[in-house]
């Protein structure tokens, strides 16, 4: 599997550097070339010399070093690899790559990559636990970054807990998890995701409570199994995966048109909270009060429902529609009958009741039903629900 695979191996400054040293020898053994880049403290670990005579080629080392650029500029550098693996990761280039950070080769490459990332952190356990670490880690998971390790055991500094950079053959296997195609390569999903925003004024709209963190994790789940996704967001409050198409909206209108440009697709998903009515009547101008109190008289029509709308598709519908549901109460019933009613595949209903913090949260309890009849998950994170629903649309394409 790793036979001629080329990884571009960014050896960063923590005393795991010497198990980076096994890593080149054992991804070599397997047949895969390893392109290394030694950080400036990767420096004060292990020699530039060990790790070339191990990678069997020249070590990069600076940004700007002109020799390099001419044999090879560092965009190049970092897109001619099959995967990006950082080992090990340590806290302060978490950060960087978490704050989009290019001052050095190493970040540099991370942010001109058109490929994969895989890190292996390695830290003092402290320094794992502390709150920036924490915050960056989700950063990059929600940018798609892959994570192994770290383990937990006595650490170099003599503490114990979390932090210490996985073993060599953890390594591996993610290399080798991360090289294989997802069982998604080569398919085309679309997501919608978010509130909508319906113009009353120029400055006025009526919005719902949606964050799009939901239709967010499904996106990136379907993502990480090889899918090309478009994902059609409103206004949301978290931001859009990387890694995806993103076609931004904010009427149901716009998401509707958006949703038809994007077809034709294997699967959608309709994760959005479309307001079912829009302001017909809404003004060109900002409205004022007349200052005789009379209230301005809204006149609503119906939107189109893009969830119906595509499920009824004589042509080019989608293999598998999955539709939401966002209930309070009999939800089973009401998700039962709004997927006949819509003529989707299957639903996901959330029960939404005030007492669940389900709305706005980040957790969920679904029921997926489909034709076989309801099925009940467990309350999990939203994340955690993305990748079961992701894994099941997988199963479903076959
Ligand atoms: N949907 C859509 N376009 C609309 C309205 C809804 O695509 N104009 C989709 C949503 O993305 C979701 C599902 O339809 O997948 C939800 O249907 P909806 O009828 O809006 O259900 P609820 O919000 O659960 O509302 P209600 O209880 O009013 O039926």
């Amino acid at each position: 599997m790793l036979a001629d695979r080329q990884i571009l191996l960014i050896i960063g400054g923590g005393i795991a550097a010497y198990k980076s040293l096994d890593l080149i020898r054992r991804l070599r053994e397997r047949g895969a070339g390893v392109v290394p880049v030694l950080t400036r403290a990767g420096q004060e670990f292990v020699t530039p010399l060990t790790v070339s005579a191990l990678a069997g080629r020249k070590v990069f080392q600076d940004l700007f070093d002109l020799t390099d650029e001419a044999e090879m500029g560092h965009i190049e550098l970092s897109r001619a690899a099959d995967l990006v693996v950082v080992a090990p990761a340590t806290a302060d280039l978490m950060a960087k790559m978490a704050g989009g950070h290019a001052n050095d080769l190493a970040s540099t490459l991370l942010m001109a990559t058109d490929k994969r990332v895989l890190i292996a952190p390695a830290m003092n356990v402290r320094m794992w636990d502390h709150p920036a670490t924490q915050r960056n880690l989700a950063t990059l998971r929600g940018d798609g970054i892959l994570i192994v390790g770290p383990d937990e055991g006595v650490m170099a500094c003599g503490e114990f807990g979390p932090g210490r950079m996985a073993e060599v053959p953890q390594i591996i296997a993610a290399i080798e998890g991360a090289l294989s195609a997802g069982p998604l390569a080569g398919r085309h999903v679309l997501v919608t995701s978010g509130p909508t925003h319906e113009p009353i004024d120029p400055v006025r709209y009526i919005a719902n409570r949606s964050s799009g963190a939901q239709g967010t994790a499904i996106a990136a789940a379907l993502r990480d199994l090889g899918a090309r996704v478009s994902f059609v967001t409103g206004p949301a409050s978290v931001p859009p995966p990387a890694g995806v198409e993103v076609v931004r909206v904010e009427t149901a209108a716009e998401m509707l048109k958006a949703v038809e440009a994007a077809l034709p697709a294997d699967a959608a998903v309709f994760a959005a909270a479309v307001a079912d009515w829009r302001v017909s009547n809404a003004a060109g101008q900002k409205m004022k009060k007349d200052g005789a109190g009379g209230l301005p008289a809204l006149e609503f029509a119906e939107n189109p429902d893009i969830l119906a709308t595509v499920s009824r598709m004589s042509e080019g519908r989608p293999k598998l529609v999955v539709g939401f549901a966002a209930e309070t109460h009999d939800v089973e019933r009401h998700a039962t009958e709004k997927r006949a009613r819509k003529g989707c595949d299957w639903i996901v209903a959330n029960d939404v009741s005030p007492g669940t913090g389900i709305m706005g949260g980040t957790e969920n309890a679904v029921t997926l039903i489909t034709a076989e009849g309801p099925e009940a998950w467990p309350r999990l994170s939203k994340d955690e629900t993305a990748r079961r629903l992701a894994a099941r649309i997988a199963s479903a394409l076959g």
